[in-house]
Formats: C-alpha cells, sequence, structure tokens
C-alpha cells in the first residue's frame, strides 16, 4: 500500500454574479486531496506535521469527499494540541444541568445551538431542522442562527424573500473565561441541503454586498487583517492586551449586534457582575490582540469583537533616534475601559478586512471536512434556512493548553 500523499491547491473563486474581483491573499485557504481522514490514527507523524504546516501556512483547509467518524475528527482535532481534552466551550452536557438545576443563573448564548455528540462529547452536532435519529441523539432540534435574534436591526420579511441576509457573527471559537482559545476547528458537513444563492448585505452606510452560496461559512484571515493596518495602527495592535468579559456569553446575552455581525452596539444591555455565574478574577481572559502564527512567525490580528471588555496599550518603547509620529496611537499607554471607545477602536482595526473582496464564502458540499486556524482566522455563520431543511455538521475544537502568544521582542522592534 503506497503512503498518503496530502494535495493542496487554491480555494476555488466565487462564480456567483455580482461578486467582487477578489483581494484575498493568495496563500490563504487550500482544497486539500490525497487523504481519508477517517484513517488519521494510521497517519504518520510526518503526514500530521504536513497538514498542520499547511494549515499554519494557509488558514484553512477544506477536504472534500469524506467520511468521518466523530472518533477520528476528535484525534485529528487533538493531534495539534495532545495535551488537551476539553471541548472549547467546556463541558456542554453538564453546563446545560447546571443551569436547569439552578446551580448558575443564566444561559449562555450559545448552547441552544449545540447538540452533543454522547458518545464523543467533544463533538457537536450542529446544523437545522429536527433530526431523528444520529450518533445516539434523538429528536434533536437543530436551529440555524438567524440575525434577527442577535442584530439590533433586522432585514425586512420582504427582503428576506428575496435571499438578503446577513453575516450573523464574526468569531473566534473560544470561552474566552478560564479555557484558553482553540488553536484549530474541524467542521464536518454531513448533510448540506442545497438551495439558491442569497445577498450578504453589511447594511452599515457603506452600501457593500456579497453574494454567498447558501448556509456558507465566511472566512477572513488575521494576517491580511494585521498587514492592511497603517503604521500607526499596527503599532497599537501590537501595543495592546485585550481583557475579555468574566462568563462573555451570558454578559452578552441581552446585548445586540451591528449589522455587519462584527461587534456589538453599545446600549448597556450588558448583564450587571450580579446577573453573572461567580466570577473568579483568575480565569478572566487578557489576552494579546496579536497572535503569533507558530508555523510563520506572523501576527494575526485576533479579537473576538463581541467579548472584548477593556484593552490595555503599553507605551510606545522609547528607542534613541526614534520618535512617537503625531499620527501615533495612544502614544503614552492607557487602560481603555469606556465600552463604547474600546468596541469603536476595535470596530476600526477589523471592519475594513471584512469586505466583500476580502471574504472567503465556502460553498458547502456533503463529505466536506474544513479545519480552520481558529487562531489565525475569524468566521461567521451566514444565512438562513427554512424549518424543513435539515442540515448537520459535526463540529470540534478543544480548549488549547495554553494561551495563543502575542507579538516577540523583534515584533515589537518592527511595529511598535
Ligand atoms: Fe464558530
Amino acid at each position: 500500500m503506497t503512503a498518503p500523499v496530502l494535495t493542496l491547491s487554491p480555494l476555488p473563486q466565487s462564480k456567483l454574479e455580482g461578486t467582487p474581483q477578489t483581494e484575498i491573499d493568495p496563500e490563504f485557504g487550500r482544497i486539500a486531496t490525497g487523504l481519508d481522514l477517517d484513517q488519521v490514527k494510521s497517519f504518520s507523524p510526518e503526514l500530521v506535521s504536513q497538514i498542520q504546516s499547511a494549515l499554519f501556512k494557509h488558514g484553512v483547509l477544506i477536504f472534500p469527499s469524506q467520511k468521518v467518524s466523530p472518533e477520528a475528527q476528535y484525534a485529528l482535532t487533538r493531534s495539534f494540541d495532545p495535551d488537551c481534552t476539553s471541548y472549547g466551550h467546556g463541558d456542554v452536557i453538564k453546563e446545560k444541568e447546571d443551569v436547569e438545576k439552578k446551580k448558575i443563573p443564566a444561559a449562555s448564548i450559545l448552547h441552544p445551538d449545540l447538540k452533543t455528540i454522547p458518545r464523543v462529547r467533544q463533538v457537536q452536532l450542529i446544523g437545522n431542522g429536527l433530526v431523528k435519529s444520529h450518533e445516539g441523539l434523538e429528536n434533536a432540534q437543530l436551529r440555524h442562527p438567524h440575525h434577527k435574534t442577535f442584530h439590533d436591526t433586522v432585514i425586512s420579511q420582504e427582503d428576506e424573500d428575496k435571499g438578503h441576509t446577513r453575516f450573523y457573527r464574526w468569531h473566534i471559537d473560544a470561552a474566552l473565561y478560564n479555557l484558553s482559545p482553540p488553536l484549530v476547528t474541524t467542521l464536518y458537513g454531513v448533510k448540506v441541503p442545497t438551495g439558491p444563492a442569497q445577498l450578504v448585505r453589511y447594511d452599515d452606510g457603506t452600501g457593500e454586498t456579497l453574494p454567498v452560496p447558501l448556509g456558507t461559512t465566511a472566512f477572513v484571515s488575521g494576517q491580511q487583517m494585521f498587514d492592511r493596518l497603517s503604521p500607526a495602527e499596527k503599532s497599537l495592535a501590537v501595543r495592546t492586551k485585550v481583557v475579555y468579559a468574566p462568563h462573555p456569553y451570558v454578559w452578552m446575552s441581552k446585548a445586540k449586534s451591528r449589522s455587519t455581525g462584527l461587534g456589538l452596539e453599545s446600549q448597556g444591555l450588558e448583564l450587571g457582575p450580579e446577573q453573572l455565574p461567580v466570577v473568579e478574577e483568575e480565569k478572566i481572559k487578557v489576552l494579546p490582540m496579536c497572535w503569533k502564527n507558530p508555523s510563520t512567525g506572523g501576527l494575526h490580528l485576533q479579537v473576538h469583537p463581541s467579548a472584548v471588555k477593556e484593552l490595555i496599550v503599553s507605551p510606545i518603547p522609547v528607542v534613541e533616534g526614534k520618535a512617537a509620529s503625531a499620527d501615533s496611537l495612544y502614544p503614552s499607554g492607557a487602560h481603555i475601559t469606556d465600552l463604547e471607545e474600546v468596541r469603536s477602536i476595535v470596530y476600526s482595526l477589523q471592519r475594513p478586512a471584512i469586505s466583500p473582496a476580502k471574504v472567503y464564502a465556502h460553498d458547502w458540499k456533503e463529505g466536506d471536512f474544513c479545519l480552520f486556524h481558529n487562531q489565525g482566522v475569524l468566521h461567521s455563520v451566514v444565512g438562513a434556512f427554512k424549518e424543513e431543511e435539515i442540515r448537520m455538521f459535526h463540529q470540534c475544537n478543544l480548549a488549547a493548553s495554553k494561551d495563543p502568544e502575542g507579538p516577540n521582542q523583534e515584533d515589537l522592534e518592527m511595529w511598535a
């Protein structure tokens, strides 16, 4: 038997009418063929490290026509960080039980979307419609998240009937409290309904739109997000640490999203400390704004825009012969706690990088297995399904064994 060989080819270009000329970094994303991922346990260490390097270089790998058991999906996801074992958001079944028993006061906004596969609790069934029986789950009611449950403004029914939609929520898969952000996420399309394309509207006054396949997952590169910043913005980004809200998905459960799905409106709707589960200070996550790619060494602007609460900015380092320029941002450093200001800074850095020409919207086919570098990209659920459209995906990510690394000394000398 010949050894399996990983072959990579560029992502297909969208053929949908109205798609702008792509500005996606040509290195971003690859179609990966030649491997049967269900056999991951028999992969050589060399092959595993080849997959890892490819993922860190390209951010998103799509393996078409796979048939992968939950056990193999878990094994593949874990191969990136063998020390981790818990699902990226902890034990979802246990947390749901704790809410029912009133051991904790409020539920995270994420959990209704997750159904845990009992045999492999790190793998979740997500999608849409009523799934009668699947991998030990009976009558699982799945709901594709719809922007009307989360955005401050919504698309009219008339426009929705024409196929207009939104990015639901740009994010990194991460609990952002206690647990470290997963290094990778795997998404396996078990059942994928087909239907007409939809049109993402940004509805933020720019008039920007993006035609997308039904139920696409949208990705942008965090590296490209960093690379396009101005020198002053790069300096700010490498000097900044992001303080996330404790229990962020409970904290934000009443707040509403911007129409681009990229962070929240500031309307004072976040829950106060008395409405949250007990907060343990040492579990609050303070992470660099830029995360260093373990393979390429590049910096990725990685902020979960909805969960951010404060920013801590270090002063520009004093270097002989180098003066802060007139357009420097927060040259003396700052601890920014005003939520509206925090969000507006993060938005100004991230928003240009989700413009239509920079978004990869994957056209899911049954059997597609997507592996994405969760510490290097942002992604969003998109679109709307009808009640009767059944969609089943297996999703797995594991809380990393350590937090991502930020810029090193060399990066600071280069960009700060
Ligand atoms: Fe996600």
